[in-house]
């Protein structure tokens, strides 16, 4: 058994259940989820899903995966937008996994998978090598000092996010908190694993055309804060 501080550090911070669902969300939650969940052992990768790529057809080019997709609108773009790419998306928060899936099934995409828990579970579970995008956007930014450490960006899944990312594999990143931006950029850099690249002719203020908005984004836009676009490279 681990110690108390181990048992805290593997929690979810953040809301699994909201407002009950609709009849429809609710049998998609029973019905739909369990073809779309990848398989996630309880301790180790040789329990996961194996190569990702496997867990899709018609077959896939690359799979990208979104840590905390939230009501899931940029997984669902993106996924429309790229069929020939699987998609992982991992969100523990049960009313934005029946958001998703209610966008999947009207849209009949056969491109979406989902992990309805805690991405760390995922990322352990994972292939080394094995991803090619990853988008983790507005992330919980946890803004007092003591919970910081609860930010996603740390020590310990950018090593896992390393480990499974493609060498040049791109982590996109948004955040409206420019506390978190700086936290973030200075993570990366002290990690080594991962260069901070242009935007194309944009600066970090404006949002990529290939980048779909999410709900967050369009929270931070109506309090007047200005959102950070950035990627990152896996350095081989
Ligand atoms: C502030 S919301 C942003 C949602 C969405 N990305 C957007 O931009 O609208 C952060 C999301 O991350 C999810 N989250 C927090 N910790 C997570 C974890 N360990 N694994 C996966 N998702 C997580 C939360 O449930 C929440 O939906």
């Amino acid at each position: 058994m681990g110690e108390p501080h181990d048992a805290d550090r593997r929690r979810v911070h953040g809301r699994r259940k909201g407002h009950r669902l609709r009849a429809g969300q609710a049998r998609l939650v029973s019905e739909l989820l369990p073809s779309l969940r990848v398989p996630v052992g309880s301790n180790n990768a040789s329990e996961g899903p194996g190569d990702p790529a496997k867990l899709f057809a018609p077959p896939v080019e690359k799979v990208w995966l979104e840590i905390g997709f939230g009501g899931g609108e940029h997984l669902f773009e993106q996924a429309r937008a790229n069929p020939t790419c699987g998609f992982i998306g991992c969100e523990p928060f049960v009313n934005g996994v029946a958001k998703l899936l209610s966008l999947v099934s009207e849209a009949g995409l056969h491109n979406v998978r989902i992990h309805d828990d805690d991405a760390r579970r995922l990322l352990e579970a994972l292939p080394d090598g094995c991803i090619d995008r990853v988008f983790i956007l507005y992330p919980d930014p946890w803004p007092k000092t003591r919970h910081n450490k609860r930010r996603f960006i740390n020590g310990d899944n950018l090593d896992q996010l390393a480990r499974v990312m493609a060498p040049n594999a791109e982590l996109r990143f948004a955040s409206d908190i420019a506390e978190y931006v700086r936290w973030t950029l200075g993570h990366m850099r002290r990690h080594g694993a991962f260069a901070w690249q242009a935007l194309g002719p944009q600066d970090w203020r404006r949002r990529p055309a290939d980048w779909p908005a999410t709900r967050y984004e369009a929270k931070a836009l109506e309090a007047g804060r200005v959102p950070a676009y950035l990627s990152f490279q896996r350095v081989p």
